[in-house]
């Protein structure tokens, strides 16, 4: 099975400079010695045949300059057309390097483990799409006017992480027919198309970087494990 992995990068990351971070696009912020997208870079690698960035393509190019990586392409206004950029520029890729599963990280996630990548591949064996995702653990509130309006049940409420995992063909086919959409997961296309998608275990560590005190955890844990979790 050949396994190909779009990592995406063409993010402004809004919430991170408005939360006090570096106007630097949060991809880029240096972690532990190196940028946040050079150690999901660095994870993934191992466990896919081509690694393709999505985002900056100079920058890009700069940043994972000694990764084996695929040239990079320019990304989209949404996150969803930036997954279709990378789609098309694999499809585009000759007979033999077409993949058979397609694994469609987030450049912000930098801590993504070899048995997170392992669980999502072995799902697609018998389902078209798994993602990882973790239970919610705290009490949800909905808010109005800065009042609980009430308390959602959290029961069967996970959070999604990526790696997101799917079988190319059928990955890239819903893409091309949503063109336009703005959908902020990737599975998020096969429910609507009434198809399966497995909920694998998710990892608590496997952090995206999306405000300012992310990157305080990010360190933290780069302090405990000393060692990227590769
Ligand atoms: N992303 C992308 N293209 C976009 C939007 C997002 O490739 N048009 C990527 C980001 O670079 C990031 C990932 O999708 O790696 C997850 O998105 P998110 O955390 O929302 O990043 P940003 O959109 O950059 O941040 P924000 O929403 O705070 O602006
Ligand atoms: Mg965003």
């Amino acid at each position: 099975m050949r396994i190909a992995a779009i990592l995406l990068a063409a993010g402004s990351g809004s919430r991170y400079t408005a939360s006090g971070g570096s106007e630097t696009p949060k991809q880029y912020v240096q972690l532990a010695g190196a940028p946040v997208i050079w150690h999901a870079a660095r994870a993934l690698l191992p466990h896919v045949h081509c690694l393709l960035p999505v985002g900056d393509k100079a920058r890009l190019s700069e940043v994972l300059d000694e990764l084996d990586v695929l040239p990079p392409v320019d990304g989209g206004a949404t996150r969803q057309a930036s997954v279709r950029a990378g789609l098309e520029a694999l499809a585009a890729l000759p007979a033999e390097q077409r993949p058979d599963v397609v694994l469609v990280h987030d450049g912000a996630r930098p801590y993504v483990t070899e048995t997170l990548i392992h669980t999502v591949v072995q799902a697609l064996a018998d389902k078209p799409g798994a993602i990882p995702a973790v239970p919610v653990a705290d009490t949800l509130k909905r808010e109005h006017g800065g009042l609980i309006a009430d308390t959602v049940p959290r029961e069967h409420l996970f959070r999604a992480q990526t790696p997101q995992g799917f079988h190319f063909e059928t990955f890239l086919d819903l893409h091309r027919a949503a063109a336009g959409t703005d959908a902020t997961d990737d599975a998020r296309l096969l429910e609507d198309a009434g198809l399966k998608v497995a909920l694998v275990r998710g990892d608590e560590d496997n952090i995206k970087l999306t405000y300012k005190d992310d990157l305080m955890r990010l360190e933290r844990l780069v302090g405990q494990t000393l060692l990227p979790r590769v």
